[in-house]
């Protein structure tokens, strides 16, 4: 069976961490390598993207190998053929997929049929290659993941969703705070052994890091309204991070939705590693693709 990233979930602790070593030697070390020589990634994307298709492009490039966008007004994935056809042809051509589907189901679909490996490259569940790069950023901020204290403040999403698995493999303790009925499962939640508190002043108060993400995700614009009311007081202000302490940090996966769910100052701020977490989007997407399709073993 191919090896596939579809959600943190399928990693096991010492693949983790083999993940993220790797990505840290590759950014100290501005890593060029043969691993895809001759391979094609093939990149899906039902939905817009500025740092997963850029990312995953430039680090198949640094790896010897070639990455092609296949625009989804043409593939039209499930519409004009379905999920199962695309990937029994693309097994045929390329060695992997990286997928950014509208449901989850679709990318496993993709797995399934396709017989390479496949990267949830973000569904409406998970989104695995931000978590990667979520933890990397931490590793280098605290020099460690056991113990350190994340408070997510905002929707309970798939960003949240990795990001709970990615805190139960590493030992990281996440409070969450989410407005009445945004919060994520119940089961990610125990797995992790999170806590809820509601009020986000208080779930910030002694955090390592505070994160959030937007309110609105792709594919929800008709709630927008709705959510911008339930989220009120949720937003992430200079004031939320006085209350979390000097040395915290902030993280956001980005793109920002500014006055909603975090305000300029902060993440153009001195506590801010969001610009961190983008550049490493590309060195942990670099490690996934070395293993997972170039066959490196994950470890520095
Ligand atoms: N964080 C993230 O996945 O960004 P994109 O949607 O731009 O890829
Ligand atoms: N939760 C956001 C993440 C974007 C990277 C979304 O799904 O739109």
């Amino acid at each position: 069976m191919p090896r596939r990233l579809l959600e943190i979930a399928d990693l096991q602790p010492d693949e983790l961490r083999g993940i993220l070593d790797t990505a840290a030697f590759f950014k100290k070390s501005s890593y060029r390598g043969q691993e895809l020589a001759g391979k094609t990634l093939a990149l899906l994307f039902e939905k817009p993207s500025l740092r997963t298709r850029t990312t995953l492009e430039v680090a198949a490039l640094h790896l010897g190998g070639h990455a092609v966008y296949l625009d989804n007004r043409q593939v039209a994935l499930g519409v004009r053929e379905p999920v199962k056809d695309v990937a029994l042809n693309l097994g045929r051509w390329v060695e992997g997929i990286a997928a950014r589907v509208n449901k989850h189901e679709a990318v496993v679909e993709l797995a399934e049929f396709s017989g390479i490996p496949v990267i949830n490259a973000l569904s409406d569940t998970h989104h695995p290659l931000q978590a990667l790069a979520d933890l990397l950023t931490l590793q280098e901020r605290f020099g460690r993941l056991e113990g350190l204290r994340l408070a997510y403040v905002g929707d309970g999403n798939n960003v949240l969703a990795s990001l709970l698995e990615a805190a139960a493999l590493a030992g990281i303790e996440v409070t969450v705070s989410t407005p009445e009925g945004y919060e994520p499962p119940p089961a990610l939640m125990e797995r992790a052994g999170a806590q809820l508190v509601r009020d986000p002043m208080q779930a910030v108060r002694g955090a390592d890091a505070v994160y959030t993400d937007v309110w609105v995700s792709m594919g929800q614009e008709e709630e927008t309204q709705r959510r911008l009311r339930d989220f009120s007081g949720y937003t992430v202000t200079p004031e939320m991070m006085r209350i979390a302490g000097e040395r915290a940090i902030f993280l956001h996966c980005l793109p920002a939705h500014y006055g909603e769910e975090v305000v300029e100052e902060v993440v153009y701020g001195p506590q801010s590693a969001v610009f961190d977490q983008a550049e490493n989007r590309l060195h942990t997407a670099k490690a996934v693709l070395a293993g997972l399709i170039g066959g490196r073993p994950w470890s520095a």
